[in-house]
């Protein structure tokens, strides 16, 4: 409905304005034949991918989530309240009110049963999806960032944010299916990057964490707790004491012993890394391998198990949020410099660009102007046909691929 409550004049200078999905002249370097076809197709696509103009908060975006089957969109941003969208017409179904602070990141579980929020108050919250109860308030002593399920929801990895004096922390929360049994206690705390962590994510079958933010470096953690475990005492991140607990038929052993989990497997290359803050990281569709976005003005695309660098995709500004396609051989990034640069003639024109770049190619191949500030927010729908940018504007603008866009070929 909230497309609607703009005036008619603004829908129509945002139409006249949306330049739909641009394609750029690539360099003749590489691939040149292959690109000057692309260019013939993609041009018969420009100009027809209308975006829905999705009003509903009242302060920049901060991050975009789709549910599994990708018909919600989730929505965070620095105004305290969650929204939940149709992802199809952009259709507002409702908010999560109870947060008193920004609110940086959110997950949904498989069964779209349940949100999880992270926000600047210091609390993780956890909410029924489809009524917006809150049902669980994690508290911390610093604002939380990111956070996580992992595969099977029975997880989430939290950060939290240096602040004072306490430094950030990456913290594992079991997560009950029911949330009356649901505890407060973490499972796994990991300190030691310095700075803020921007995102942390589970690595393939729950075993790893990987983490990145201001200190430039990626980090993969070990966090295989086994199967057993009932409380985890963890000394200083690295080593800790750990109180296993498993039924024998009707004998319940209890054993104690000292493990290494929650230890540093792998760090990125500061050679070939990203050179100032990573801002954003997001996985591929089937978690081999994900993108980081920098304020080095760059995305980089890495193997999830071995943190090989992959790709590298060059842009003339920061990166505040990047997606992988899980369709086609294609990344979004988007971003802008910080709110202060912004020349009101940029915000007038509305030149804020989700810049599509071809995956393997590393070669810029469109992109889909409109925003009337800093792009932070970005993500694919699961099936590849559509994708949401959030801006510092306070916009969501959700676009359907046209059938124009699926042709191109490289
Ligand atoms: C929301 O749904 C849950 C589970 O179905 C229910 O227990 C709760 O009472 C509902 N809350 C509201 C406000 O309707
Ligand atoms: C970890 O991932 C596997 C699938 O990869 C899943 O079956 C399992 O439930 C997950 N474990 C937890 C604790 O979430």
């Amino acid at each position: 409905m909230w497309i609607f409550g703009l005036n008619s004049n603004l829908v129509a200078s945002f139409l006249i304005s949306e330049l739909g999905f641009a394609i750029r002249q690539p360099r003749e370097s590489r691939s040149g034949r292959a690109n000057r076809r692309l260019i013939g197709k993609a041009r018969e696509a420009a100009a027809t991918m209308r975006p829905i103009l999705m009003k509903g908060h009242e302060r920049p975006l901060t991050f975009l989530r789709y549910n599994r089957e990708g018909d919600l969109l989730f929505s965070c941003a620095k105004d305290h309240t969650p929204n939940v969208w149709f992802a199809d017409n952009g259709e507002r179904l409702g908010t999560y009110r109870g947060h008193n602070g920004a609110v940086w990141c959110c997950d949904v579980s498989r069964d779209s049963m349940r949100l999880i929020t992270a926000s600047a108050d210091q609390t993780v919250k956890l909410w029924n999806v489809q009524n917006g109860t809150q049902l669980y308030s994690f508290n911390f002593d610093s604002p939380a960032k990111s956070v996580d399920f992992s595969v099977g929801d029975k997880l989430a990895v939290i950060t939290t944010d240096p602040f004072m004096g306490l430094p950030s922390a990456i913290q594992v929360k079991q997560i009950a299916r029911d949330s009356s049994d649901q505890i407060s206690d973490s499972v796994l705390t990991i300190k030691g990057p310095v700075g803020r962590i921007n995102r942390a994510v589970w690595g393939p079958l729950n075993k790893t964490i990987i983490s990145a933010g201001e200190d430039t470096v990626i980090r993969v953690w070990d966090t295989e707790v086994g199967a057993f475990i009932s409380v985890v005492y963890i000394y200083l991140g690295v080593t800790h004491v750990m109180v296993l607990y498993f039924s024998l038929g009707s004998l319940d052993v209890y054993c104690m012993c000292i493990l290494q989990t929650g230890q540093l497997l792998k760090e990125s290359d500061k050679e070939t890394g990203h050179q100032k803050t990573i801002t954003s990281l997001s996985k591929s569709a089937d978690g081999s391998h994900f993108l980081t976005g920098s304020s080095d003005k760059s995305a980089k695309l890495w193997d999830m198990r071995t943190l090989t660098l992959i790709k590298t995709y060059v842009t003339e500004r920061p990166v505040n949020a990047c997606a992988i396609s899980p369709l086609l051989d294609h990344v979004v990034i988007g971003g802008g410099q910080e709110a202060v640069h912004v020349t009101t003639t940029d915000r007038r024109a509305g030149k804020f660009e989700a810049k599509f770049f071809h995956k393997i190619l590393q070669e810029e191949i469109g992109g889909v102007k409109g925003h009337f500030g800093p792009i932070n927010a970005l993500a694919f729908n699961p099936d590849g046909r559509s994708f949401s940018s959030g801006g510092e504007d306070g916009y969501v603008r959700l676009h359907h691929f046209d059938s124009d866009y699926f042709n191109i070929r490289m």
